[in-house]
């Protein structure tokens, strides 16, 4: 883990050197904050702190499913709303649509259920138990249905004394619970930090992670701890989080609104530094659902969610009524190239690059990588009101993305190659208010190789003079 984390700290530190060397020269819309803010990304990319994180070997990429949460929330009222309560039905005909509808193919994988699913009091025994009147045939019994299927099943309980909605926690129970969860072949639980002591959950979490390994079967551990935490005014300890979680909650619940979307979007933008650098193959930050495909975003806002999410290297948990939602929503959510760039085996969380008069910049280094060079998806956000499309016009080169030979470009939402562009090719996109545009950007191999036929290694003639320049 030291030696990657020491050649993956050289590589950023050489490709920030690059940038800043090249000179980041003018454009309509780059001035003295936007070299602030690349130098600021830089010296974060130095310093950062790749922590080795939680070795379950669990969800090296984010993990992908759907969620009942945002879209269903706490609907237990199945004599008047069968279709739309939380019972067992809901989650097999969700299992069912992900297949038959092509979300499984692109790598949605977990069926996962959220609060609601308990009896409001633990059996004789003191066990948890499902609602008998919704889950009438158990909770293993619908986990084998999802696995049948060849899917994953997730489940949700709460740290305290009580779920968020009310029903049983397991505080006093965490090695009989984690057994038992366990015993249903789980494959993903959720741990909500309702009815709980935000300082008590160092201890907590990690005692259930300590638990639910020593059932020996491999459970994805989804933590709400740091959230519960930052809201508290304490300052969440990541390394501790990341070496026991595999994914976390940094910020409040997703409501189905642009403002909760821009909420988020602020939130992750301004704590970057702090954030950021936490995540990687096996632990990820996690800004809460897709809601793509419900009511409350336009067809612009809900592109910009799952652009924004895939550069924060976010899980994707679609939380949507799958039997009604409309073609170009789930175009959006089966967006390969976009989810590519979310499951990029790198793992690197994005970063918001610039911010001026509502057009933001949010870039994720990607692979593949050449000598200390990376590929980057690049989103460019316009938050503006005013009407009518922005255009941004930038040079990869004042992006950061310095590769001589230059990057294959193509936009992810529009069918558009820009071919080959060196780093001083000025790209112009335009933007839709609330609306983003999703490039990718990779290092050209075949460019390096076909202008340099008879000098193999000029790349590494240039490193090596930058090389020297930082270390002289
Ligand atoms: C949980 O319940 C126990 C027993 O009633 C109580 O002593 C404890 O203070 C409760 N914990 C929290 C965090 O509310
Ligand atoms: C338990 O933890 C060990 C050590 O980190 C790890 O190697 C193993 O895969 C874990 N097992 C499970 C079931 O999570
Ligand atoms: C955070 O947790 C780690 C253990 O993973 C511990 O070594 C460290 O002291 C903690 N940091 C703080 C500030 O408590």
């Amino acid at each position: 883990m030291v030696g990657i984390a020491g050649v993956i700290r050289l590589r950023s530190q050489l490709l920030c050197s690059q940038a800043v060397s090249l000179g980041l020269v003018n454009s309509n819309i780059i001035n003295e904050r936007m070299v602030q803010t690349v130098w600021i990304w830089c010296a974060v990319v130095l310093i950062a702190k790749f922590t080795a994180g939680l070795e379950n070997g669990l969800v090296r990429t984010p993990p992908m499913g759907w969620l009942s949460w945002e879209r269903f929330r706490c609907n237990t009222d199945c004599k008047n709303d069968p279709d739309n309560c939380i019972r067992d039905g809901l989650f097999r005909t969700m299992t069912d649509i992900v297949i038959a509808e092509g979300y499984a193919a692109v790598g949605y994988q977990y069926i996962n259920i959220d609060d609601c699913w308990l009896e409001r009091e633990r059996g004789f025994d003191g066990q948890l138990k499902p609602d008998r009147q919704r889950f009438p045939y158990g909770i293993k019994n619908l986990a084998d249905y999802v696995h049948s299927k060849g899917l994953k099943f997730g489940i949700y309980e709460d740290y305290g004394n009580y779920t968020c909605g009310g029903y049983p926690g397991i505080l006093g129970h965490l090695e009989e619970d984690a057994a038992l969860i366990a015993s249903w072949d789980v494959d993903y639980i959720k741990l909500d930090g309702c009815y709980a002591h935000p300082s008590d959950m160092d201890k907590g979490y990690s005692e259930f992670g300590y638990y639910l390994n020593r059932t020996g079967r491999p459970m994805v551990y989804s933590c709400s701890w740091p959230v519960y935490q930052t809201f508290a005014g304490m300052k969440p300890n990541f390394s501790l989080i990341s070496d026991t979680c595999n994914l976390w909650r940094n910020f409040g619940d997703i409501q189905d609104s642009w403002a909760s979307i821009e909420s988020i979007m602020d939130y992750f933008g301004d704590n970057q530094d702090d954030i950021a650098p936490n995540a990687g193959p096996g632990h990820w930050n996690d800004p809460d659902m897709l809601i793509v495909g419900n009511f409350g975003l336009s067809y612009e806002q809900s592109k910009t969610q799952m652009a924004l999410w895939a550069i924060l290297a976010a899980p994707l948990f679609m939380s949507v009524d799958l039997r009604t939602i409309r073609p170009e929503y789930k175009a959006i959510l089966q967006n390969k190239k976009i989810i590519a760039v979310d499951q990029d085996p790198l793992g690197i969380q994005g970063r918001r690059i610039y911010k001026h008069k509502g057009i933001e910049i949010w870039a994720r280094p990607i692979s593949p990588t050449y000598q200390n060079y990376y590929s980057y998806a690049i989103a460019f956000i316009n938050r503006r009101t005013d009407g009518t499309p922005s255009d941004v016009s930038v040079t990869l080169k004042e992006l950061g993305l310095a590769y001589p030979a230059g990057y294959r470009v193509e936009d992810l939402y529009e069918d558009v190659d820009y071919g080959t562009l060196t780093p001083q090719t000025k790209i112009k996109v335009k933007v839709n208010p609330s609306g983003v545009v999703i490039l990718r950007a990779d290092v050209d191999l075949e460019a390096v190789y076909a202008q340099n036929n008879y000098t193999p290694f000029p790349v590494l003639n240039q490193v090596f003079k930058v090389n020297q320049n930082t270390f002289k």
